[in-house]
């Protein structure tokens, strides 16, 4: 059992320490006994910059369901990266837009996520967890993370996409260069990094879709997403153009591999902390589904959300005006007590969970049915293959406030 509380004095100490913008290192190793303080005592905390930080379950979920929000974070990128590729990055994404172009995207993205798609990917899931497992299996030792966690998702997404997987080391490192400079803490080198890593990505992916659309012409397909989505190009009303395309492709590759990669490492690092609950799912496979979900809220891979106020807000007895920023503690809202029994027990049989962990609202994750899928795959299967799995050395955390995960975790298999 994990416990992360801390006695009420010592919470008074913690939020004077507090800067979002400027965490000390505690709270990267865990920021838990920190939400619990700004639940208690700063609900709706106002950072240095003027925004709000909202850590109660109930907030943070209205937050996510109220129509006066937007994602259009357009004034705010323009003012901290400038123009450049960036910016048209993450204003062209859907995650960063409102209705109507958002729902005309999502709509359109649809096609990456049906069941049909999913049901196809399953079973190259399957062959590439195995396969991961069968790597490691003589050695007797591996790295959770590093031989594991990372090269899963970012296979599977190439493998929707029909990107070639021995570009898989360029994707990731592009990805986290674009998503870095959203953390708070973002400097002029991040940033610089981002718009170069964007440049490189767009040309690389407008490349591939020449390829394809050759290809395709020709007769030859190779039955991939993008093809999906090329075709859809044809048959839909108002398609997406080359630019959306490529932009919201980018979102696609990246949204969904970093986040897995920690559902993967802070799942199996809560299970090695609770070793009654790693036996527990050891000993009956079927309570996978449900330790899933509990990795999820437990240890959150996206800690925190944004959204602007468009309407008049009114949040524990204050009114924020329009044109105030959010920020969503996500991990704040997971181990909030008025939403979550005994919130800092993992218990992978808790029910229910109503986690938010893939957010809510018209935003909520569209990636989440393949998440869950990978997340229940990867760590059953491990489970299954290494029942004596125990950590062996320290584990190394990435630093970042937004995506927590590790970067490192040696085990003996
Ligand atoms: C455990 C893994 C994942 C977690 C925790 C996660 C979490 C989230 C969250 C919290 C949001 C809402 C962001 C916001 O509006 O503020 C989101 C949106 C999104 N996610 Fe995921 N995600 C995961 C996996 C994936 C995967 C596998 C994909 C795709 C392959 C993906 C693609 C997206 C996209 C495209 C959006 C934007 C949706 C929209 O704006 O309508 N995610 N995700």
């Amino acid at each position: 059992m994990s416990s992360t509380l801390v006695a009420p004095a010592a919470q008074t100490t913690l939020l004077e320490t507090f800067d979002l913008y400027a965490p000390p290192a505690e709270f990267y190793e865990s920021p838990y006994p920190y939400y619990k303080a700004l639940r208690e005592l700063d609900p709706v905390h106002e950072n240095a910059d003027g925004s709000f930080y909202l850590t109660r379950y109930e907030d943070v979920r209205r937050v996510y369901r109220t129509k006066g929000m937007t994602s259009d974070k357009t004034g705010m990128f323009t003012k901290k990266y400038g123009p450049g590729a960036l910016l048209e990055q993450h204003t062209t994404s859907m995650l960063f837009s409102d209705p109507p172009y958002h729902t005309r995207i999502r709509n359109l993205l649809r096609h990456a996520f049906t069941p049909r798609a999913l049901q196809q990917l399953e079973h190259r899931v399957v062959e590439l967890v195995d396969g991961l497992i069968e790597q490691c299996r003589d050695r007797g030792e591996m790295d959770l993370v590093l031989d594991f966690a990372f090269p899963l998702p970012v296979e599977v997404i190439c493998t929707m996409l029909g990107i070639d997987t021995r570009e898989r080391e360029r994707l990731q490192e592009w990805s986290r260069e674009i998503l870095t400079p959203l953390e708070p803490t973002a400097t002029p080198e991040m940033i610089a990094d981002g718009n170069r890593a964007v440049d490189e990505f767009t040309a690389f992916l407008r490349d591939l879709l020449e390829e394809k659309r050759a290809n395709m012409a020709r007769g030859v397909r190779a039955g991939d997403i993008l093809e999906d989505l090329i075709d859809s190009q044809e048959s839909e009303d108002d398609p997406l153009t080359a630019d959306e395309l490529v932009q919201n492709c980018i979102l696609l590759l990246n949204g969904g591999h970093e986040t897995t990669t920690n559902l993967v490492s802070n799942g199996m690092k809560a299970m090695f902390d609770n070793p009654d609950q790693l036996r527990k799912l050891h000993d009956d496979p079927s309570l996978i589904g449900g330790a899933i979900e509990e990795m999820l809220r437990f240890d959150s891979p996206l800690q925190i959300g944004n959204r602007g106020i468009a309407e008049p807000f009114e949040v524990g007895g204050t009114t924020l005006a329009p044109g105030t920023q959010i920020l969503t503690s996500i991990g704040g809202a997971n181990h909030d007590p008025d939403a979550f029994d005994q919130p800092e027990v993992f218990d992978i049989t808790r029910t229910p969970n109503k986690h938010l962990a893939f957010a809510a609202g018209i935003h909520a994750c569209i990636g989440a049915p393949l998440a869950r899928m990978e997340g229940t795959i990867a760590i059953g299967k491990l489970v299954a293959a290494f029942p004596d799995m125990q950590r062996t050395g320290p584990i190394s955390r990435g630093g970042r406030a937004r995506f927590r995960g590790l970067t490192s975790m040696p085990v003996s298999i």
